[in-house]
């Protein structure tokens, strides 16, 4: 391979990989937004060194396995358009590392900032209870146990595939006792039970993104993004339904993205609140027990 005799230290490859990413016009949403990040946070998770290397190691000359390896994953990346976090089988969010791989979705919920802030100044009185709708791998459920530790949290999902990462990623972050998954189709398969917060990011991706997502989404489950025709599938059945699970005080937030409008058209009588973010991103209303 003649690559694997031209490129020696990781400045090499990082400049390498971003001329390969651009060249692909690859597309990046799963954690990073350009071709340099997207170089970097594949490198150096290949190379077991941390983001915030000491520039000096920048010229340090890698060992021939260690190149092969390198080679190998940018051309997956290019080649096979999988996002970054399922071959590095890692993702971050609200702070902590999860596990990933093609049997759920990559982390990237802006809910994230709501759980670092403890959904200040939304929630009223203690958050004791708290279900987290379509879980995937968990990261919205494992996150809220970290910010709220006397909590007891609810993770739902449909898929067994996504509970069995959900499971992995509960087990890592060592909250057996306080995160307990269920496989069920929305709150059909819960216990009955009522929650100071109910907070979901379910599938919303209508009919007409769905056919124009670019390739990389393609590695993602289905169910974790398709909802119908408008986008809306799942997220009207929970408007029916979350205010027989919510306590007087609880709130629901539910995460919809580009499906905004379309809700907001849908049901012009309910008074979503929508949130804003600092970091970025939106589409993720807010609602009450007494709005529901
Ligand atoms: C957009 S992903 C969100 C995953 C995770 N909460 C996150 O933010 O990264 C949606 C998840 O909903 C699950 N799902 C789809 N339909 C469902 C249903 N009817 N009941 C429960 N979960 C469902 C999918 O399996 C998928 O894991």
């Amino acid at each position: 391979m003649t690559e694997l005799n031209q490129l020696f230290t990781i400045r090499d490859f990082i400049r390498w990989a971003v001329s390969q990413f651009n060249e692909a016009n690859l597309y990046y949403g799963h954690g990073t937004e350009t071709a340099w990040d997207e170089a970097i946070a594949l490198i150096l998770h290949t190379l077991h060194l941390p983001h915030d290397i000491n520039t000096m190691v920048l010229d340090a000359r890698l060992t021939e396995s260690e190149r092969s390896i390198l080679l190998r994953v940018i051309k997956k990346r290019v080649d096979e358009r999988i996002p970054v976090p399922y071959i590095t089988h890692e993702a971050w969010f609200a702070g902590l590392p999860y596990y990933v791989d093609e049997r759920v979705l990559i982390p990237r919920s802006p809910i994230a900032e709501l759980i670092e802030n403890h959904f200040q100044p939304w929630a009223h009185g203690p958050i004791e209870s708290i279900l987290d709708l379509c879980t995937g791998s968990g990261c919205i459920a494992i996150a809220c146990a970290k910010a709220f530790p006397d909590a007891i949290v609810h993770a739902a999902d449909i898929s067994r595939d996504a509970i069995e990462v959900a499971k992995i990623n509960i087990s890592r972050h060592g909250c057996e006792d306080q995160v307990h998954v269920y496989q069920a189709d929305l709150f059909d398969g819960l216990p009955p039970k009522k929650y100071d917060l109910i907070v979901s990011n379910p599938p919303y991706v209508d009919a007409e993104d769905m056919a124009a997502l670019p390739k990389e989404y393609k590695h993602e489950p289905e169910l974790a993004l398709k909802a119908g025709r408008d986008g809306l599938d799942i997220v009207t059945k929970i408007l029916r339904e979350a205010k027989n699970y919510l306590h007087p005080k609880g709130i629901l937030i539910v995460e919809v993205g580009n499906s905004e409008v379309a809700l907001s058209e849908k049901f012009a009588d309910i008074p979503f609140m929508w949130l804003e973010f600092e970091r970025g991103g939106g589409g993720v209303f807010l609602l009450t027990y007494e709005q529901l």
